[in-house]
């Protein structure tokens, strides 16, 4: 089964087709990034109107690489939550016409799912059950998958996700949006000992994360610095605030790994691309002999593959979209 699948709910304007959940035989991803980076951030008014003006031509693009037309498509995928309400809904709009338009089924997928479906296409081998680290710019979730469309949350974040941390941490030392990238880049020439930052968890929630105290600590220190008039060494403050962050996430996932019973660990959204966390999953899942999976790089952050991918997982649960189906900004992982 071919699923021709469109991606729109941040920043990047994305088309691509999967043969049967698992092989790619397109993907096409056009970035708006570059113009977001003058702002310091997605505007999310010039990203809906940049998704508009790219769509057709990448899902044009995405059909011809994998040289086949649109007769040659089975279903159509599209990202309909969550994300930006004005990004969605022109993924959903465009894909809803295919769908009108060829008579193929519309199947509704959750960014999230997406971004964990990126290791079905990185791992063939890989099935439910697993434990799942999803950490992306909006979400920081420990999530139970019990089947391809059927999870539990364990933990989340009670503020900031850790890639808005990232960003937000990145920003305050001058970094261009998003920073989380090259916090990671400048953070493998530092000292991570160096700065003393704290280790925050949630009271009674031990699964749970809480960013925003690191993230303030990070800015406090760096503006009280500057009204000293003394210089940040910021490789080793990146490297601190990296291994801080990365810290808090294995120390819940591996807690709820050993309380829950589980044997598979996948770490899955664009942070999963921070070398720091893919060397400390690997070496902790070494030492506690679980099974690693972390997506392929070129598919971490958001790309329409991996909604392709969990496309297939869906239909063949029976989830198939009729003609009205809306965008939704906010929609929990494990809704039904
Ligand atoms: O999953 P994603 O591409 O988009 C969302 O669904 O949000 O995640 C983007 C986030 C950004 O905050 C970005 O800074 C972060 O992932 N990110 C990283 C790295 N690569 C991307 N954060 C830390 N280290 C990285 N190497
Ligand atoms: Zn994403």
């Amino acid at each position: 089964m071919k699923i021709l699948a469109i991606e729109s709910s941040c920043d990047e304007t994305a088309a691509a087709i999967v043969e049967d959940g698992r092989k790619v035989l397109s993907s096409v991803v056009a970035s708006q990034v570059e113009e977001h980076r003058l702002y310091g951030g997605v505007v999310p008014e010039i990203a809906s109107r940049r998704h508009a003006e790219a769509i057709s031509s990448v899902v044009r693009e995405a059909l011809s690489e994998a040289q086949l037309t649109l007769d040659d498509i089975d279903a159509i995928g599209v990202t309909f939550a969550p994300g930006l309400i004005g990004a969605l809904l022109v993924g959903v709009n465009f894909a809803k016409g295919l769908s009108l338009a060829t008579g193929k089924p519309l199947i509704p997928v959750h960014h999230l799912r997406s971004h964990i479906a990126a290791n079905y296409l990185t791992h063939q081998e890989l099935k439910p059950p697993f434990l799942c680290l999803v950490v992306s710019g909006g979400h920081s979730h420990i999530v139970e998958v019990e089947d391809y469309t059927k999870m539990r949350v364990i933990g989340e974040t009670r503020d900031d996700a850790a890639g808005e941390a990232f960003d937000k941490a990145a920003r305050t030392m001058g970094m261009p949006y998003p920073g989380g990238v090259e916090l990671d880049k400048v953070a493998e020439f530092g000292d991570d000992s160096a700065y003393i930052l704290p280790h925050p968890t949630v009271a009674d929630s031990p699964y749970d994360f809480s960013f925003s105290g690191l993230k303030t600590a990070v800015i406090n220190l760096i503006h009280n610095a500057e009204q000293k008039g003394e210089e940040i060494h910021k490789e080793n403050l990146c490297a601190s605030f990296r291994k801080a962050v990365v810290g808090c996430l294995t120390d819940n996932l591996f807690k709820a790994a050993e309380d829950l019973g589980a044997e598979t660990i996948v770490a899955a959204g664009g942070v999963s691309a921070n070398a720091l966390l893919r060397r400390e999953l690997t070496r902790i899942c070494d030492e506690k002999k679980f099974p690693l999976y972390v997506p392929a790089l070129s598919l971490c952050g958001d790309n329409a593959a991996m909604v392709a991918s969990q496309a297939y997982y869906e239909y063949m649960s029976g989830n198939v979209a009729s003609s009205d189906l809306n965008a939704v900004a906010t929609l929990p992982i494990d809704y039904r």
